[in-house]
């Protein structure tokens, strides 16, 4: 008998219950979704390749001092996390120009930024998660100027480590998303860091090694989430 008590189904996750009322566990799909669920699909092994990618990637970030929801990885497809609420603000932090940023304001991508972006956009799957600046956060009361201030700093440090992290691996970290979570009081890193949530562009051969292979119909799917997981694997443990 199943006796795992579901708490929330997302896209590409699922919350469940736990015997401690502050720890859930997490189970990564093979289910991949797209622009706002419009495309679906099944990307075999992207759960065992996300959930191993993000176990490595918040140990790597705890080590340098920026703590997360993540307790312990329990299985190929499921962690243990601190049972957080979740801000419904998304980071996204830009190094290079590409996706949405390139669409929205008509610039060509791969422009290397001097200093990287920070955007802020509503988590609202019915509304697409529209763009939103620090005062649309503040008048709707979605997260207070301190709380606002730690997030942003904390996406910065993570960007600051996961670049230099992934440079040494030979790939440029482009972009990415993190969502935070409230957890007694503090904000804390939460969801997952993996390829359906972040960009990593092959220094040199520029090849694609994320989530925009499905977006775009490149190929090899499966095989790069699982070379993801490899290459930094290798370099983690
Ligand atoms: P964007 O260029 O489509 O706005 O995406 C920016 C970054 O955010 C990119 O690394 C992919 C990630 N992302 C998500 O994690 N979830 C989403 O729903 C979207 C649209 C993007």
């Amino acid at each position: 008998m199943n006796t795992k008590q579901k708490l929330y189904e997302g896209k590409a996750k699922i919350l469940y219950k736990t015997a401690d009322p502050e720890v859930l566990l997490q189970y990564f799909k093979d289910d991949a979704t797209a622009f706002d669920g419009v495309k679906k699909g099944t990307i075999i092994g992207k759960g065992v390749a996300n959930n191993t990618i993000s176990s490595n990637l918040f140990r790597l970030l705890r080590e340098q001092g920026i703590d997360s929801h993540f307790v312990d990885k329990i299985s190929d497809n499921e962690m243990l996390v601190k049972n957080v609420d979740i801000v419904p603000v998304e980071l996204v932090v830009r190094n290079i120009s590409t996706g949405s940023l390139c669409r929205r304001y008509g610039i060509n991508e791969g422009i290397v930024f001097g200093e990287p972006i920070v955007e802020l956009y509503y988590k609202d799957d019915e509304l697409h998660d529209p763009l939103m600046n620090d005062d649309h956060v503040l008048a709707m009361e979605l997260a207070s100027r301190e709380e606002l201030a730690v997030m942003k700093d904390q996406a910065l440090r993570v960007n600051a480590i996961l670049r230099e992290f992934f440079d040494s691996i030979g790939i440029n970290l482009v972009d990415f998303k993190l969502e935070f979570g409230r957890f007694h009081g503090q904000i804390l890193l939460a969801d997952e860091i993996s390829p359906d949530t972040c960009r990593f562009w092959e220094k040199g051969s520029m090849r694609k090694l994320d989530k925009d292979r499905f977006r775009q119909d490149l190929g090899d799917v499966e095989k790069t989430y699982t070379e993801m997981m490899q290459r930094i694997a290798e370099k983690i443990s």
